[in-house]
């Protein structure tokens, strides 16, 4: 099984944001951990990055197309971007959104999920486990 991991902006630059909030991995070391997540459980894990709303909606159009399976980080633009969550939407394969930090106990602005509402379930709070959790949650979805 492939899965489709899609992270936005400033998710590569985990090298220098807060390591209090985001932990101590820098973007390869995430992504290192997250592919071999995805080898334990039998799943080819594809994890890109992209600053860039439309490269994102490019993916997900990506995934639609080819129904893939997508765990998607959006990070800020899960509080703004309706051109995502339609991108999103068109998805018919199970779509999980994740977060390394809990929006919920941060600043207000991030309360809000625009993507939650399109997504088969939203795991977040729990660093990088949070993808492994999102691809444990794949992993029975789509064989069970
Ligand atoms: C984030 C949370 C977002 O609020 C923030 O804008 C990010 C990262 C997270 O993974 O915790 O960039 O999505």
């Amino acid at each position: 099984m492939k899965v489709l991991v899609i992270n936005g902006p400033n998710i590569a630059r985990l090298d220098i944001r807060d390591s209090a909030v985001y932990g101590d991995l820098n973007y390869q070391q995430l992504k290192d951990f997250v592919i071999s997540a995805g080898k334990e459980l039998g799943i080819d894990v594809d994890m890109r990055q992209s600053d860039e709303e439309a490269e994102i909606i490019h993916w997900l159009h990506e995934a639609a197309d080819s129904a893939l399976p997508v765990i998607i980080n959006p990070a800020a633009f899960t509080h703004y971007s309706y051109a995502i969550r339609d991108a999103a939407e068109l998805v018919k394969s199970p779509l999980i959104e994740v977060h390394l930090s809990n929006p919920l106990s941060r600043e207000e602005f991030r309360h809000t999920s625009v993507i939650s509402g399109v997504a088969n379930g939203t795991i977040g709070g729990f660093g990088p486990d949070s993808y492994r959790l999102a691809l444990i949650a794949l992993a029975s979805r789509i064989k069970g």
